[in-house]
């Protein structure tokens, strides 16, 4: 019986997920290419799961990136531009033996990416179909209520308005919606097949929206291809793959958990009504947040297609999915559908912490430059003690994004890098240049002189603004 890692590693040994080249920053030859950091896995613990606190860990950015390979397999892809068709890296990504080894891990990765949901939200108690539904429709007055409040109210929205550049830090944001938004529908299409009665047909009432009623110029994911394309970013299948946070990743993959994993209907029908009823304000608030930042030329239309459907979408899944399934199954459905309505809420309000944090780093990065170099005047004159952990790259060499699980420094001694902490910024890096790297923040770096010396000290608790500061396990080299 093979370990956990030779699972692991048997799954990651597909030369699509090996780790980046150079080049790859962006990635540029099709759809099917997904760089990991495959030596990576080897630290992780597989068998140990995530926590909330851990969401921006390197071990969950492994996990999501895996799972979210997983669960494409089931989508079909082709690139956008006819001339990257390669029907090798096809036949790598759909072919049975990677069918088979995903298979094997997915239900380890999934107990490590999602059983914290089912420990942190506990939906026990003297619930009833009754009580669930006056819940909901508190929930949606809430929601009305709400919005009336100004697309400045929520903090991320404030993150991204406040960074030195808030274009960047909306594509970077854009960029974070794109694994989901691309292929948008495409969990839910896992729903369309059997024979479930009335509530398979509201079901796909609403796919068939998502889906343009066929008019592929009012796909949802054409809309959202528009909205990137009217930024400068290019709308092909996870060419932003390395900026993809975990936390992003894991909103996506929760709805192709709950719908590959047909025991999980109910979670996926409340988790559904959650995404559909808040993003009713949600994509009113990003539409006016892209225009006030890009100004008119931004396509919205897709967030405000949203901002008008999903008042329809939220109505039905109430009326249409949750209402007659209680009806007909009574109060034995109740706990799994608040089980996802308040799972996904968790997750999504985990996502835009953990989006935000990104955002209040690398859009201010002369802030991290300035504390970095206070910290090591501290380690330079000897009043902090702290291994000086020193690394030495060759040209070329790669950095698959990646996070750590500590605050550290990046201390360049010799050569050069170019570094990126997210989307749109890049920086060069020369001797001397230091830089304050907040635990679970994800950057990606590559070295462009013949070799490059750099040291990464652990400041753990020299700083506490950027977050907490507790040791974490071993999840990277
Ligand atoms: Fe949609
Ligand atoms: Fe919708
Ligand atoms: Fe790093």
């Amino acid at each position: 019986m093979p370990s956990i890692k030779e699972l692991i590693s048997e799954y990651s040994s597909n030369p699509l997920f090996r780790d980046a080249e150079a080049t790859e920053i962006l990635i540029n030859s099709g759809p099917y290419r997904r760089p990991t950091r495959v030596n990576d896995n080897a630290f992780i613990n597989f068998d140990k799961v995530l926590t909330a606190k851990d969401i921006g860990s390197n071990s969950s950015l492994s996990t999501h990136r895996m799972l979210l390979n997983i669960y494409e397999a089931d989508l079909y892809f082709l690139p956008r531009d006819p001339k990257k068709l390669d029907r090798t890296a096809e036949k790598q990504f759909y072919n049975a033996g990677n069918l088979l080894a995903g298979e094997k891990v997915r239900p380890i990765l999934e107990n490590k990416a999602f059983s914290f949901l089912n420990s942190d939200i506990s939906t026990q108690g003297p619930w009833n179909g009754d009580m669930m539904l006056t819940y909901f429709n508190e929930y949606l007055q809430r929601e009305q209520a709400d919005a009336k409040l100004g697309f400045d109210a929520s903090p991320l929205n404030r993150a991204i308005l406040n960074a030195d550049h808030p274009d960047q830090a909306a594509k970077h944001y854009l960029i974070q919606m794109a694994p989901d938004f691309l292929s948008e529908s495409s969990a839910m299409a896992r729903y369309s097949l059997g024979g479930y009665g009335q509530v398979q047909s509201a079901l796909f009432n609403i796919l068939i929206d998502e889906y343009g009623a066929s008019v592929h110029e009012q796909k949802h994911s054409s809309l959202f291809e528009k909205a990137m394309a009217s930024v400068d970013l290019e709308p092909d299948i996870h060419r932003y793959w390395q900026f993809y946070q975990a936390s992003s990743l894991a909103l996506t993959n929760y709805f192709h958990y709950v719908t590959k994993n047909k025991t999980e209907f109910f979670r996926y029908v409340g988790a559904l009504f959650f995404t559909e009823s808040s993003l009713i304000n949600v994509a009113g608030n990003q539409s006016k947040l892209f225009k006030e930042i890009f100004g008119t030329h931004v396509d919205t239309l897709y967030f405000d297609e949203h901002h008008h459907i999903d008042r329809h979408h939220g109505d039905m899944v109430l009326k249409k999915l949750i209402m007659p399934l209680l009806n007909e199954y009574g109060d034995q459905v109740v706990p799994d559908i608040l089980q996802g309505f308040e799972e996904f809420r968790y997750l999504q309000q985990l996502a835009d912490e953990d989006l935000q944090a990104q955002i209040e780093w690398a859009g201010h990065i002369n802030e991290a430059i300035e504390h970095g170099k206070n910290l090591y005047a501290q380690i330079e004159d000897g009043s902090v003690v702290v291994p000086l952990e020193t690394f030495l790259e060759a040209n070329d060499e790669r950095s698959t994004t990646h996070t750590h699980p500590d605050d550290r420094l990046l201390v360049i001694e010799s050569g050069e890098m170019d570094f990126w902490p997210m989307y749109g910024e890049e920086y060069h890096f020369r001797p001397g240049d230091i830089l304050f790297v907040p635990k679970h923040r994800l950057h990606g770096s590559v070295v462009t002189s013949p070799e490059c010396v750099y040291h990464q000290p652990l400041v753990d608790g020299m700083m506490r603004r950027y977050g907490e500061t507790d040791n974490q396990e071993a999840e990277c080299k």
